[in-house]
């Protein structure tokens, strides 16, 4: 590099060639340019002679950094679950259904599929499960529970959390336990479904008039509100653990194989029965659990703790329509809800209201238009929700 006028030195008025020197690092005295090898040696302490061992160096850190990488991608998870897109197991299950889903060109298939699938879709929406629907469940027995308490001790005494509440359930019959926050709703289920392990129960719980015997829990169903599943598997793994472990021993594999194929296919959840749980989203995994306890086969009662909350509108009503047919092919089901439109509360077959502190306030039989019937038969094409009819009354009001 040759040494630029302004930055050889010194400077000034009769100063000689010979007698400046360059300013730049490395540079000899009286020199006028400098070597880049003694520039860099100078300024950055970089020698050719360690060329390979930086090169080496830079290997090693890539290394390094793929090492970190791969570790923490298998510890950590960087994505929240749901929403996100859906990821699908390599099975040769996976590989096989790809391979027959038709023509690879994208713009015949999607023809093709307008013209063949919505006939068939429609017919399997409403009809087409109903066989199926009819092998969920056979099972005639009734559960009754009359004059249940429920209490804990509480800072030195007791808390009564369910006080005298009676009610039934039974085949074809869809109860929805309703009531404030904190009211019970929850303790009731658990309650019901022998899940309690502190406190003291009281009152009649009977199947078909008689004690609950140890057969109960395997009869029952349980969805919690939480939906807990290991998010590494996919959802035909969990419903086939869920069959194989907890169905009974005397039945063959393949039965239960054969039972999870169908319950994956009245969930409507076959497109993606390969797909990893942790990337589901929150309608899908609602599905998940449901199938899960049917997967179960529980003969006797269904109990679900909230299956609409956090679900939209329309997903909702997908998950009670759904519901609905279960308890239509001979399923009984009690589940807890809450605040639910006028659309889902007419899809219930009875509802049963708990006042907070446990107390049962109603038991009704739902109408074919609960509100409207109830309360005010005139408005009924006017109403769509419970919110809509207080909006009314209290424009009426003022
Ligand atoms: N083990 C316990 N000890 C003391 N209090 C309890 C216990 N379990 C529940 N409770 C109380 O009982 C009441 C009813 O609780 P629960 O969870 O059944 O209500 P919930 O109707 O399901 O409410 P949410 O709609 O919010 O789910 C609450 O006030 C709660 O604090
Ligand atoms: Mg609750």
């Amino acid at each position: 590099m040759a040494c630029s006028p302004a930055q050889l030195l010194p400077q000034g008025a009769g100063v000689h060639a010979l007698n400046q020197g360059c300013a730049l690092p490395g540079a000899a005295v009286n020199a006028q340019s400098v070597t880049g090898n003694a520039y860099l040696s100078t300024t950055y302490s970089y020698f050719r002679s360690d060329l390979w061992r930086n090169f080496g160096v830079l290997i090693a850190f890539t290394i390094l950094y793929i090492l970190i990488t791969i570790v923490a991608t298998e510890i950590f998870s960087f994505t929240s679950s749901g929403g996100g897109a859906l990821i699908f197991k390599r099975s040769q299950k996976a590989k096989k259904a790809v391979e027959h889903a038709g023509p690879a060109d994208e713009e015949t298939a999607g023809k093709a599929e307008d013209c063949r699938v919505s006939p068939e879709r429609t017919e399997s929406g409403d009809k087409g499960d109903g066989g199926a629907l009819q092998e969920i469940s056979d099972s005639e027995r009734v559960f009754t529970f009359e004059d249940v308490c429920y209490s804990v001790p509480y800072q030195g005494g007791g808390k009564q959390l369910l006080n005298h509440v009676s009610g039934y359930a039974k085949p074809g019959i869809m109860v929805a336990l309703m009531g404030a926050s904190g009211a019970g709703k929850t303790t009731l289920l658990n309650t019901l479904a022998q899940r309690q392990s502190t406190g003291v129960v009281t009152g009649d719980m009977l199947v078909d008039g008689r004690p609950l015997n140890t057969e109960f829990q395997r009869a029952t169903g349980f969805c919690e509100q939480m939906d807990l599943h290991d998010g590494t598997a996919t959802i035909r793994e969990a419903f086939e653990f869920s069959a194989i472990l907890r169905q009974d021993r005397s039945v063959p594999r393949a039965e239960k194989i054969a039972y999870v194929d169908k319950i994956i296919e009245l969930l409507e959840l076959g497109e993606m029965q390969d797909t990893i749980i942790s990337c589901l989203g929150v309608e899908q995994r609602k599905r998940l659990t449901i199938g899960v306890e049917l997967a179960a086969k529980p003969s006797l009662l269904l109990f679900l703790d909230e299956p609409t909350s956090g679900l939209d509108s329309q997903s909702a009503y997908s998950i009670v329509r759904f519901l609905k047919k279960l308890a239509t092919a001979g399923q009984a089901i009690v589940c807890t809800i809450h605040q639910p439109s006028s659309v889902l509360i007419a899809e219930f077959d009875m509802i049963l209201a708990l006042n907070p502190g446990g107390m049962c306030s109603s038991r009704v039989h739902v109408p074919n238009n609960f509100l409207c019937d109830i309360w005010y038969p005139h408005l009924c094409s006017l109403l769509s929700s419970s919110i809509s009819f207080l909006l009314l009354m209290l424009t009426r009001l003022l």
